[in-house]
């Protein structure tokens, strides 16, 4: 977790790489810092807390205009958020600089054997022990690239490491293991970063590095070899998006963008999914149909928003398949000893490809036989690039630290997959099938209607401001929603939420209600009479215990009505499509009462965008 870039070329190289740091500094932003090679020497400025703190200190203290330089925004995990355990770290004998993105598991023991023989260390960090050891590597005459390949060899844990030396002004080596890291190609220079929106204005040409791979890269020359020093070669692709994706276009926050970017974000993903003869088509699934049909169970494994989305998947694919599905937080999955065989197919689901968690959850899963389908945002990550098939969302990229986009393309893809194996193993005909893709593709102007009608939760929100705890409720595919928008106000509002299922209530939530509490409701299509009128009588209960009422409800189910302080209205959809209009109310709420509040909605404390930790 963290965002890394260097960059090598004619360019003011403490310019681009600050201007990096700002577009990944969702990825972490406890401290960050930068570092150049000017005149044989490492220059080096690194400051606590964001990355406007660096930027001050940079105008106070100008770094020299250099060709090379390398910066860090750190999500700290060994030390706290210093400036001294801020990266760059610089080797006792001033001859490299390095920075670092994951944990190196095995420090305290290096860190041990280095001060025994009198190296002195400087920060708190399991990233300084890389820094010495690279240190005392060319101190003793290796070349960078080859001691970066030594040094590897002697890491546990996961990282990316992007180091330079001041021997050599004109050249970077950076290092992977179950971490990011892209090298952005341009046209005498070069980039190496976790993210390529760090570099996408000045190239979209990319090569994605594979594991355990280093990379040794100059103004003209990239050259990738494995740790034992064979040649190797990385995945070159095209970025498709541009540098305006990456940024505001006017909004106050990239979550409040992605927000309203949810219509376009779901059509892209339907987009290009039907055969010349109207039937599903699933391209990248590449899975033999034949083994699709002898699938006896679903495991979806995912994280936070992405587990909520399979959670909603479940009631989709469940219901059109007739298969078995479970769905598990990806960091429980591996430690129980799931039951795994060859006829089990895994779903995992992330917005970044990079999860640590679900990283490790689907190499599990694959050592015990099973094939691995993959929902993913990020081209050429890791979590798809080590599954068997994927579907890409099209949600373009994700910046506000608290999921939006992603989860509504998230579930799209998930019930892609379901009609899809609904077809192949017959259990839907295809007319039903066409039925609901007609209802999917019908989805995006409905979101918009939503967004469109959004004025009255900014009133909401001021009214229930300082509130300190906030209860939702769901059924069916309404649960799901329901432990979402919870999430959303944990992650930026810092208030206490929780979501249940409505018919779970009466077994102990029920007495978290009192006078004034506020308690959002999903309620189900009227057209599912009974789950209906259950949810109805939830509202009057908690009502009758003083709650104030928030319910989100469809057009015309004027039940509802009498029970409701503040009412909602859904466009009317079919049951379990219901999710992808339901949850834009609850995401923008929770965006205007973070707002209000004055929090950074999309950098709220403690966080970060991808968890590449586990
Ligand atoms: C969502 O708002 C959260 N920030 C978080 O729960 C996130 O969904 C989770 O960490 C999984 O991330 P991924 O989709 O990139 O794997
Ligand atoms: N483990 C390193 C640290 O705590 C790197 C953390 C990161 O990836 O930002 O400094």
């Amino acid at each position: 977790m963290c965002g890394i870039i260097g960059y090598v070329g004619p360019r003011v190289a403490r310019e681009v790489v600050v201007a990096g740091l700002r577009r990944m500094e969702y990825r972490g932003y406890d401290s960050a810092g930068v570092a150049v090679i000017d005149d044989g020497k490492i220059e080096l400025r690194k400051k606590a807390g964001k990355i406007g703190n660096l930027e001050a200190e940079l105008q106070r203290d100008p770094l020299s205009d250099t060709e090379i330089g390398i910066g860090h925004t750190r999500w700290a995990t060994h030390g706290g958020p210093t400036d001294e355990n801020a990266h760059p770290h610089i080797s006792a004998n001033g001859k490299v600089a390095v920075i670092h993105n994951g944990i190196i598991e095995n420090f305290a023991a290096l860190r041990e054997e280095l001060e025994t023989v009198g190296v002195p260390f400087q920060s708190g960090t399991d990233t300084e022990v890389v820094a010495q050891l690279l240190g005392r590597e060319v101190e003793a005459g290796a070349d960078l690239a080859a001691a970066m390949r030594t040094i590897c060899k002697l890491l546990e844990g996961a990282f990316t490491l992007v180091a330079i030396d001041v021997t050599q002004p004109d050249r970077l080596v950076a290092a992977r293991r179950d971490s990011p890291l892209v090298v952005g190609v341009g046209t005498d220079e070069n980039f190496v970063a976790s993210d390529v929106a760090a570099f996408i204005e000045f190239t979209r040409s990319a090569i994605e590095l594979g594991q355990d791979q280093v990379v040794d890269v100059n103004r003209e020359l990239i050259t990738i070899t494995d740790f034992a020093g064979n040649p190797a070669t990385g995945k070159h692709y095209q970025v498709t998006w541009d540098l305006s994706a990456a940024e505001k276009a006017g909004y106050d926050w990239f979550m409040r963008k992605e927000i309203f970017e949810q219509p376009r974000a779901v059509a892209d993903t339907l987009l290009g999914r039907h055969g010349e003869d109207g039937a599903l088509k699933l391209d990248a699934l590449h899975i033999p149909e034949s083994h699709l049909r002898t699938v006896d169970k679903i495991i979806v494994v995912a994280c936070g928003t992405a587990y909520y989305a399979g959670l909603v998947a479940k009631y989709a694919i469940e219901h059109w398949t007739r298969i078995a599905v479970e769905v598990e937080i990806a960091s429980e999955f591996r430690y129980r000893d799931p039951i795994i065989t060859g006829r089990t197919l895994v779903v995992t689901i992330s917005q970044s490809g990079e999860t640590a968690d679900t990283l490790m959850a689907i190499r599990h899963a694959r050592e015990q036989g099973a094939r691995i389908v993959a929902i993913c945002n990020t081209n050429g990550s890791t979590i798809p690039r080590e599954s068997d098939a994927v579907i890409y969302t099209h949600a373009g990229p994700e910046i506000g630290v608290a999921s939006t986009k992603g989860f509504i393309t998230q579930v799209t893809a998930c019930y892609l997959l379901g009609l899809y194996l609904a077809q192949i193993r017959n259990t839907m005909f295809g007319d039903e099938i066409a039925q609901v893709m007609n209802s999917l593709t019908a989805a995006p102007p409905l979101i918009q209607k939503v967004l469109d009608t959004l004025e009255p939760i900014k009133d909401l929100a001021r009214t229930l401001l300082g509130k300190p705890s906030f209860l939702f409720l769901g059924r069916h595919v309404g649960f799901p929603i329901a432990l979402e928008g919870a999430l959303k106000l944990k992650e930026i509002a810092y208030v206490h939420a929780e979501g249940f299922a409505a018919g779970e209530l009466k077994h102990g939530p029920i007495a978290l209600v009192d006078e004034g509490v506020p308690v959002f409701v999903i309620v189900p299509p009227r057209s599912r009479e009974q789950l209906h009128s259950k949810v109805v009588s939830n509202i009057q209960e908690v009502r009758a215990r003083g709650a104030v009422t928030v319910v989100l409800a469809e057009d015309g189910d004027d039940e509802v009505v009498p029970y409701a302080d503040f009412l909602f209205r859904l466009p009317k959809v079919p049951t379990i499509l219901q999710p992808l209009v339901s949850v834009v109310p609850l995401q923008y709420f929770a965006c205007e009462l973070a707002t209000l509040l004055g929090y950074d909605v999309d950098q709220p404390r403690n966080l970060a965008k991808s968890v590449t930790v586990e």
